[in-house]
């Protein structure tokens, strides 16, 4: 009976043990659950900051959609009929980077004739610098009776904008651009007033200590007129990879050959193949028409591949690029697209001679307003009533839908526009 007893207890001794182990299991798990419980609630909480962050980011724009504010900090003369503008946006928020090579759109009251005036000026510094730079020179061309005509857009700017004063801008675009972290060789060359793009490319590989080899070949008339003159020599001086060869057409008395210049003569071809050791560079090039349009074929020519080739006109330019004519003039008449100018009423067959839906317009006196030229600042838009149409290139951004800039546009098939 005893032992039965004895049996008894050392049993519910051991079920008594058991329960307990099996309680404080029970507890540790319970610990460990809240424990995980917290860590989740944790991570939950790190990932929803995560997310807003990244949402932050993702809607952070890159830049800016129509026109912006932006205050003239800085005015200077640069040389004779040239001013550089800095600018920084009037609602003091972050300033967005660009691509060197790129430009801004500037938005104009049209005092004389009421409405608009729209003006591209490329960004002439690199981006690492808190404001923009833009430099302009004062356009003058002879009337037909020799008489000076002052541009409009660039006259204002010289005689008119002051530091203080407030401009409206669109944010840069461009496709004109050089990445400054490619390795291949390069050779910049900027004549006149181009040489804006061209600068901040420079600027942006020296900012960056780029390894790169790199010629640049800097075209103008003389001393009076060398723009950046001190950082180019700076840039040289710290830089044994930059070749800088600097050509004055019309060398000033006083000039020295060697010291303030290289080359007497413009930027040629034929200069080019002196100086390089070979055709395998990348080409970089911006500046007046005929030197561009004498570039192109003759870089072409010595053999430097079409992909190779990068240039920007200040305006319409006649280089055209492989593939760009989508009509032989060849083509009979009744196969060619019919472009129609609805308000106008008029309709003529895309003979292929023009470039563009803007260059045809223009030749048939069909007034389209345009600014850049170049598919980015909008102003050449036109509603379409009914086609389609290519780009020479791709626009900075895309137009509405049933719209075309027409300053880069070629029609794929017959086009009703209304102009
Ligand atoms: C992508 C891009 C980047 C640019 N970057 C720069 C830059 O960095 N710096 C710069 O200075 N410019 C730059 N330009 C050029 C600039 O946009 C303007 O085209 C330039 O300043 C001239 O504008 P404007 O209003 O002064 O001249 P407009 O009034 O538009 O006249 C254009 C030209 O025609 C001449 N003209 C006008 N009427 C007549 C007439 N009846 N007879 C004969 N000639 C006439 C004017 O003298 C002028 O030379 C750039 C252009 C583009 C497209
Ligand atoms: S003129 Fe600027 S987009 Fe066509």
């Amino acid at each position: 009976m005893l032992w039965t007893y004895l049996g008894a207890a050392l049993l519910l001794l051991v079920i008594g043990l058991l329960g307990l182990n099996v309680l404080a299991a029970l507890r540790r798990m319970r610990e460990d659950t809240a424990r995980a419980a917290l860590d989740l609630a944790r991570f939950q909480e790190e990932l929803a900051i995560l997310r807003e962050k990244h949402r932050k980011v993702a809607l952070e724009p890159l830049s800016w959609n129509g026109f912006r504010k932006f205050v003239v900090n800085r005015k200077t003369a640069d040389g004779p009929g040239v001013c550089s503008f800095y600018l920084t946006p009037h609602d003091a928020k972050p300033l967005p980077a660009f691509k060197p090579g790129q430009y801004v759109t500037f938005r104009l009251p049209d005092a004389r004739h009421g409405g608009q005036l729209i003006r591209c000026y490329s960004l002439s510094d690199h981006p690492a610098q808190p404001h923009y730079r833009v430099t302009i020179k004062r356009a003058s061309t002879p009337d037909a009776a020799g008489a000076p005509v002052a541009g409009v857009c660039s006259s204002i700017f010289h005689d008119q904008i002051r530091e203080g004063d407030i401009l409206d801008l669109r944010a840069p675009l461009g496709h004109f651009t050089i990445e400054p972290t490619d390795p291949e060789p390069v050779v910049l060359i900027g004549s006149g007033i181009g040489i804006t793009p061209i600068f901040s490319m420079l600027a942006t590989l020296m900012h960056q200590q780029s390894r790169r080899t790199i010629w640049f070949f800097h075209g103008v008339r003389n001393s009076r007129e060398h723009l950046f003159k001190a950082e180019l020599a700076a840039f040289a001086r710290a830089n044994p990879q930059l070749h800088l060869r600097t050509c004055y057409s019309q060398p000033a008395p006083g000039d020295r050959l060697g010291e303030d210049y290289q080359v007497a003569g413009r930027v040629t071809l034929e200069l080019l193949q002196r100086e390089l050791p070979s055709n395998n560079f990348r080409f970089y090039y911006c500046g007046p028409g005929a030197m561009m349009e004498e570039l192109t074929s003759g870089l072409k020519q010595w053999g430097v591949p079409d992909p190779h080739l990068h240039y920007e006109a200040f305006g319409a330019l006649s280089v055209k690029r492989v593939g760009h004519v989508t009509a032989a003039p060849a083509t009979p008449a009744a196969m060619r697209p019919l472009v129609t100018f609805h308000k106008t009423g008029t309709t003529v067959p895309w003979d292929g001679v023009h470039e563009t839906l803007l260059d045809l317009a223009e030749h048939l006196g069909i007034g389209i307003a345009s600014g850049c030229r170049a598919g980015n600042c909008g102003t050449c838009v036109l509603a379409m009533q009914s086609g389609e149409v290519s780009y020479l290139q791709p626009p900075g951004s895309p137009p509405e839908a049933r719209t075309c800039l027409t300053c880069i546009a070629q029609p794929k098939g017959n086009v009703v526009l209304d102009a």
